[in-house]
């Protein structure tokens, strides 16, 4: 499977939005990571497809992967695609009918994927597994970045990884040089960073770093 970086634009200076997605695209990581909230879903807000939109106008070419954290996701689906989302993320635990969404993601032409957040059994996301183009174990407690990793949620990568080989399997939350190692190790191939690249003032390098630190 391709090892792919991604990292978190959540964890950028939001007054330098797009210097910072430039930065995040010239570090040679695979795609940007946009993380959207509403505050029923997660003790938190963020931003919404407006950053999307400025994302695509600055590094068009730059992938955009998009991690919706909300409770309806359903109500804005066309909002994103429009913006310019590539990949749709939407959680097991929000409160609509996944098989009809996820159809729905693919038919505006973006890539469907589920997310399961860390107290939440594995096998809530089998009915799904031939409907979506990645699963996204997330590997701490939505709502903030910078949380420590919760190793105990790498099993359910590794469920994933045995049923479905060729799936593209994504970890977010806590991933730093140490932690990408492990979520590699237990079967993930798309690695979500937020502080721990942001904060480096070479980013290239922590890439790099990661990138062959994941391949041993
Ligand atoms: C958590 C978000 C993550 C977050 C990761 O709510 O879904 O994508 O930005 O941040 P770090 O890498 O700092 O844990
Ligand atoms: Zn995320």
């Amino acid at each position: 499977m391709k090892l792919e970086i991604l990292p978190s634009l959540l964890a950028a200076d939001f007054g330098r939005l797009s210097d910072e997605i430039l930065r995040a695209e010239a570090s040679g990581a695979d795609a940007l990571h946009l993380d959207i909230m509403d505050p029923h879903f997660v003790p938190n807000l963020s931003f919404g497809p407006d950053v999307v939109a400025l994302s695509r106008r600055t590094a068009p070419g730059f992938y955009r992967n998009v991690h919706l954290m909300m409770s309806r996701p359903d109500l804005y689906l066309e909002k994103f695609a429009a913006a310019g989302a590539q990949t749709i993320q939407i959680h097991v635990e929000a409160d609509c009918d996944l098989h009809v969404e996820l159809a729905r993601i693919r038919s505006l032409g973006v890539k469907p994927a589920i997310v399961l957040n860390p107290e939440t059994p594995v096998e809530r996301i089998a009915p799904y597994l031939d409907e979506v183009d990645e699963v996204l174990v997330m590997t701490v407690h939505p709502g903030y970045g910078g949380q420590k990793f919760i190793a105990d949620c790498l099993p359910k990568v590794s469920w994933v990884r045995e049923r479905r080989p060729g799936l593209d399997i994504m970890v977010d939350g806590g991933v730093n040089g140490d932690t990408a190692v492990e979520s590699v190790k237990a079967g993930a191939n798309q690695l979500v960073a937020g502080s721990y690249l942001f904060r480096q003032s070479d980013m290239a390098a922590a890439v790099a770093d990661m990138r062959r630190r994941c391949a041993c």
